[in-house]
């Protein structure tokens, strides 16, 4: 995958992680369309990279679909699309349904609707290229966070499932999994996320660096963050060691 003069849509590009990586794209010579719920941030990040502003829902079907029309009306072709927005939900099964439903819609839905409006055209092409923002959650768990990392793990295996059954016609998928980013999805986690996740939370830009260069050898996982490849493999290895080891994070967070 070469980036240069690539065609890159990329939601929830108006802040964080989106904005990064279409900034970083941008500098790599593609063309970039910027997509995010807040419009005055998407045409804020179009305009720093000569990019093309498509405000709206990342998760609904009418919103994808208008997102993968206007990139296809204006540019005739989607190299890479990045199903980048999600939101960032707390509690457990305590939390209402709309809770559940609004992360289940943008953290699963979003890539499942995107998917399907992207796919015809890649196989008429011959490929493409899906990139999932995930995170660790859907490799690990997010402690904390029930809705977050139960849609963060249906994303992977979203992810992966379309890895194996589109790879022989011509599409790559690779998912990216940092732990803590600083954004302001970061700066919104409460408590948890700051005791868990801020000493060890990278930029923006160092994620889209990785992932720039990421493009290029096509592995499934992208790690910011070398420890989560270690951990991904423990909990493998021995389940229950790994789980007794959360719950004693669980525990330090509960009582101080
Ligand atoms: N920040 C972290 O620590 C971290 C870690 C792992 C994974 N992630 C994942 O990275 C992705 C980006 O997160 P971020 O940290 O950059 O968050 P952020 O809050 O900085 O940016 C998210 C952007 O998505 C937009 N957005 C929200 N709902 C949308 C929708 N329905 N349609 C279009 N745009 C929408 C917001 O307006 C915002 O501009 C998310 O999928 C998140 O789960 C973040």
């Amino acid at each position: 995958m070469r980036l240069a003069e690539a065609v890159v849509v990329v939601t929830g590009a108006g802040n964080g992680i989106g904005a990064a990586m279409s900034r970083r794209f941008a500098a790599e010579g593609a063309t970039v369309v910027v997509n995010d719920l807040d419009a005055d941030a998407a045409r804020r990040v179009a305009a720093d990279t000569g990019g093309l502003a498509v405000p709206g829902d990342a998760s609904g079907e009418a919103g994808v679909r208008e997102l993968v029309r206007t990139a296809l009306d204006h540019h005739g072709r989607i190299d890479v699309f990045c199903a980048n927005a999600g939101v960032a939900s707390g509690g457990g099964p305590e939390v209402p349904d709309e809770v559940w439903d609004r992360a289940w819609e943008l953290n699963v839905m979003g890539h499942v609707r995107a998917a399907r409006e992207v796919l015809p055209h890649w196989l008429e092409r011959g490929g493409g290229h899906f990139l999932a923002t995930v995170s660790a959650a859907g490799l690990l768990t997010m402690l904390g966070a029930a809705p977050y990392s139960v849609t963060k793990h249906a994303a992977l295996g979203f992810a992966e499932w379309l890895s194996v059954t589109y790879a022989d016609r011509g599409v790559t998928v690779q998912a990216l999994c940092p732990q803590g980013v600083r954004t302001d999805m970061l700066g919104n986690s409460g408590e948890a996320g700051e005791r868990l996740l801020a000493a060890d939370a990278v930029e923006p830009e160092q994620v889209a660096d990785e992932v720039a260069a990421a493009l290029g050898d096509d592995h499934f996982l992208i790690l910011p963050h070398a420890d989560v490849a270690r951990m991904y493999a423990r909990r493998a290895e021995d389940p229950d060691r790994w789980q007794a080891g959360m719950r004693k994070l669980q525990h330090h967070l509960d009582h101080g």
